[in-house]
């Protein structure tokens, strides 16, 4: 089997920089510690998807190795790291007003450091802004460079002088950085990064690199170590997941279904997730492998983006309509029960009122279970945003409520065919705007109402499912 890994990982000496900066660090803030008799608190702040916050869990990782303690405001915090997303228009601006709102936070506390990084400030004209718009900000690296994160701050604080961190050459993987979970159930498991597809809205190529794989060794040591720790619920992350290992196992020698059969193999009781995947990969060994697995949720993400040919082939998602829905008839043909969930963009540049009504069309087929729906934003640096025919809001916002309208009959329809199912349920505990209920989620990813107890928390439980709803289900613990 040919093995590209030193093409893929950060090189040993690499990493042994970060290693020696994160002990300068620590013994810095041992010192610092002793003198005030206060540990240093770090406060992590992360927008976008969950590949963000998988990164978030490897930022407070590194800061609790260099001594910091978790806060739970930023108020209370040394060290304030913002995880930035740049997806669409909506989330860079909340970001940026987060940052201007910790201006006053550093006025108050001059020792305060205040590090954003991220897909945001890996672009060029981001980085311009907050050099130059928010001198409050420390220092700034991009997804490339979060490897770096103990030498920029030992720099800083021993030098004081703002640091900007170019962007590395070549997006690589960086191993033992270390991961703070935020749970004791749910884990976050990367198993590639970058994306190779270029669709043509998405600035996810343009901030993230190319594709990268982790060795799948790696993986499965740290899918095992989860399991063995009591992981319930393991979700495999990448931009475009179904493609791990075509960088590093040439020929398809090994795929994303060989990891995932190997993984399902892992004794215990949890169950294995994965997102997001690209149509053009979802193969049929891929589907096989879901429906004989014991661990895997059968449950697919699979993002159509729009159910016109005309608008996906300006899209570059190369693949049909036609196409998608063939992949999606052999899901359902081998798993029945399966949840089906998908991205939908409306008001792409271009798009007709007959390319929107393709799109409803293909919800109407397809029936999904669920969508994320999007509002077409332009990414500066992407061609689409370069088209002379945007779409204008208004038509957008139009656009996207008739959607909303039309898959909400759909995903109302497919809950209420849940009534009376009793369905397998990781429990979250007593859910935040719901006081006193708990709540949880199915294998396919729908959130469920019911009562329980405190200890159940983190355990699956049997729910009974009186009454579904657009976007929840209401069930009963059955003992
Ligand atoms: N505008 C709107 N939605 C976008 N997405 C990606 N880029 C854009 C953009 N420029 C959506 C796609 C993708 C999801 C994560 O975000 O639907 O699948
Ligand atoms: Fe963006 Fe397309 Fe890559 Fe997904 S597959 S991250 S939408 S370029």
């Amino acid at each position: 089997m040919s093995d590209n890994r030193k093409n893929a990982l950060l090189s040993p000496d690499v990493m042994r920089k970060t290693f020696d900066f994160s002990e300068k660090m620590r013994a810095l803030n041992a010192e610092r510690t002793a003198a005030s008799g206060k540990t240093l608190g770090v406060y992590v702040l992360t927008f976008g998807c969950q590949q963000n916050v998988a990164d978030s869990e490897k930022i407070l990782g590194m800061a609790l190795k260099m001594g910091y303690e978790s806060v739970d405001s930023p108020e209370k915090a040394d060290l304030i790291m913002v995880n930035t997303c740049a997806v669409r228009e909506h989330a860079e601006k909340k970001a940026l007003s987060t940052i201007g709102q910790f201006k006053h936070l550093k006025a108050a506390k001059p020792s305060l450091m205040i590090g954003v990084c991220g897909c945001m400030v890996t672009q060029e004209h981001r980085k311009e802004e907050i050099k130059h718009r928010y001198p409050y900000v420390d220092f700034i690296f991009g997804t490339s460079s979060l490897h770096r994160l103990p030498e920029l701050l030992y720099e800083k604080t021993v030098k004081g002088k703002r640091l900007f961190c170019p962007e590395e050459d070549e997006y690589l993987v960086a191993e033992g950085l270390g991961i703070e979970r935020d749970s004791t159930y749910r884990a976050w498991v990367s198993i590639m990064y970058g994306c190779n597809n270029f669709c043509s809205y998405c600035i996810v190529p343009y901030v993230r690199g190319r594709e990268r794989s982790r060795q799948k060794e790696d993986v499965i040591a740290e899918v095992r170590g989860l399991v063995e720790r009591g992981y319930r619920d393991i979700t495999l992350l990448g931009q475009n997941v179904n493609s791990y290992g075509k960088d590093i196992y040439k020929n398809g020698e090994y795929t994303f279904a060989d990891l995932l059969f190997e993984l399902d193999k892992i004794e215990g009781d949890y169950t294995l997730h994965f997102m997001t995947s690209h149509p053009k990969d979802a193969t049929r060994r891929l589907i096989d492998v879901m429906a004989g697995g014991k661990h895997i949720a059968r449950h697919f993400h699979l993002p159509m983006q729009s159910g016109s040919d005309a608008v996906l082939g300006a899209m570059n998602r190369r693949y049909t309509f036609e196409k998608y829905i063939r992949k999606l008839d052999y899901i359902r043909e081998k798993m029945p029960d399966a949840t089906v969930t998908s991205d939908i963009i409306v008001g792409f540049p271009g798009e007709t009122e007959e390319d929107f009504e393709a799109t409803l069309d293909a919800l109407r087929r397809a029936r999904f279970d669920m969508i994320y729906s999007f509002i077409y934003s332009p990414r500066k640096g992407t061609p689409a945003a370069e088209l002379d025919t945007q779409i204008p809001d208004a038509v957008k916002s139009e656009r996207f409520d008739r959607l909303l309208k039309v898959q909400n009959e759909i995903s109302l329809a497919s809950n209420r065919e849940l009534e009376g199912k009793t369905l397998r349920v990781l429990c979250d505990g007593r859910s935040k705007n719901n006081s006193g209920v708990f709540s949880g989620r199915t294998d396919g990813n729908k959130i469920v109402f019911f009562d329980a107890e405190d200890s159940d928390t983190g355990k699956f439980l049997n729910v009974k499912i009186e009454r579904g709803d657009t976007f929840a289900l209401y069930g009963t613990v059955i003992k």
